[in-house]
């Protein structure tokens, strides 16, 4: 079908330059496996896997027929005080993936509805044991939670908050971790595991019992994919564990076999109280979030309240959406069977081999990556982000699709790509980043 200006004005596009994108619409049509077509009918690697979503590749039948039989069947149910046997057996599917002991899975329908789920389980918690006054939430400078008012207030990216005034109170920020002693390291630096020792900077400023939890993403991703230090992550865990606060892994880029593992806790040797998800739990075919917390929690929240009535004032009308949670049970099974995480980490060796041979462009500033995530920083041009923008546009019109953040590719390949989709990715980023 073809597309008019009029008929592209209507729809207000999120995160996107929407008078470039109408003067130059960029549609995709259809796709498949690694790759998608354009409206005229262009083939268009997939770099990014989507948005971070498709792991297991394009139109997966298995998930289209999951929910298609799914939406004949049942197409709804109310989470609220009914069910269907298909969010019980998700929540047994996501907690034989979580790290041993986070096994209660609240579902949404998003990443940032999860970190918004995450930070209200987290208040409800220590109320319920009667430390209620712990009221400070502590994230990190060039995080990214996703776009409601609570994951807006963690952010720490400056264009994600700046127009929206004053958010929560009671957010403090720890230092980021991408240090120049570390560029250019592939996987995890050796410097910088002591700015964890900020959030015990914090805990001296607002007292021992005030902060609920600590958000941090195990790779940040939408900033630009900075790797945590060596030891860094072990550093906010002891600390956490010292201060009864909650730490809260956000994996909804890394969960799923980003980093090698189901979630990145396992691959970092770190376990958090609480996982946040969402994206390749689906493999991005339906909207859809969730929570997995440590039974403790759940425990404390809901023995805590009187029997018979709601434990927790909280839910979305499509939480556990049938449809969601067939195409999710459909993923896990894709991951299980062709045994997609253990592919990813074969191939991470190969991909993160292409991705550092591009440090010799001289336009090149750094390289990091981990796992099936790669980060190449171009350098800035007349602003930050301009050659980040231009550089996904021509990359999209020599048939690569990739997310940019500011100058930052941002590389996350399905974990089915091939060596050859791998050189394709690598040469076609050489030659766009070679033009300056
Ligand atoms: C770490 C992290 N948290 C939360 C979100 C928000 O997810 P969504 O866009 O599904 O709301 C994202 C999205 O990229 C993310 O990377």
């Amino acid at each position: 079908m073809e597309m008019t200006l009029e008929n592209l004005e209507r729809h207000w596009m999120p995160f996107t330059s929407n008078r470039e994108f109408k003067r130059e619409p960029r549609l995709f049509v259809r796709a498949s496996g690694m790759h998608y077509w354009t409206a005229t009918g262009r083939k268009v690697l997939d770099g990014s896997s989507g948005l971070f979503t498709s792991a297991a590749g394009h139109c997966r039948p298995e998930i289209a027929a999951a929910v298609a039989k799914q939406l004949q069947t049942l197409d709804f149910t109310p989470s609220f005080m009914r069910g269907h046997p298909g969010a019980f057996a998700l929540a047994d599917g996501v907690a034989a993936l979580t790290p041993q002991g986070l096994d209660h899975v609240f579902f949404c329908n998003s990443g940032s509805e999860a970190v918004d789920t995450a930070m209200k389980i987290a208040l409800a918690y220590h109320l319920a044991r009667n430390e209620g006054q712990r009221g400070y939430f502590v994230s990190r400078e060039r995080a990214y939670h996703g776009v409601n008012i609570g994951g807006t207030a963690l952010s720490g990216m400056v264009r994600n908050r700046e127009a929206f005034g004053a958010l929560l109170p009671g957010v403090l920020h720890l230092r980021h971790t991408l240090l120049p002693e570390n560029r250019l390291t592939r996987g995890m630096g050796s410097t910088g595991a002591e700015l964890a020792d900020d959030l015990l900077r914090f805990v001296n400023l607002v007292g021992e019992k005030r902060i609920a939890a600590v958000f941090v993403e195990p790779i940040a991703g939408s900033t630009g994919v900075i790797v945590p230090p060596r030891g860094y992550l072990e550093r906010l865990r002891e600390i956490c564990t010292r201060y009864g606060i909650l730490l809260v892994f956000d994996e909804v880029i890394c969960g799923f076999g980003r980093t090698g593992e189901p979630f990145a806790a396992t691959s970092f040797g770190v376990t958090p109280d609480i996982i946040t998800m969402a994206k390749a739990l689906t493999n991005g075919a339906q909207p859809m979030g969730a929570v997995a917390v440590r039974t403790g929690i759940y425990r404390t929240i809901v023995d805590a309240a009187p029997d018979g009535a709601p434990e927790f004032f909280h839910g979305y009308t499509y939480s556990a959406h049938p449809a969601a949670c067939a195409a999710a049970l459909a993923t896990l099974e894709i991951y299980r069977n062709e045994q997609l995480f253990a592919k990813g980490r074969e191939l991470s060796g190969y991909f993160l081999d292409a991705m550092f041979a591009l440090q010799d462009l001289p336009a090149v500033n750094d390289v990091r990556g981990f796992g099936m995530l790669a980060g190449i920083e171009i350098k800035p041009g007349k602003a930050p982000g301009v050659r980040g923008n231009e550089l996904q546009a021509k990359l999209f019109d020599r048939g690569l699709h990739v997310k940019t953040t500011g100058d930052v590719a941002i590389m996350a390949p399905a974990f089915i790509a091939s060596r050859a989709d791998i050189d394709l990715m690598g040469s076609m980023l050489r030659e766009a980043i070679a033009q300056y």
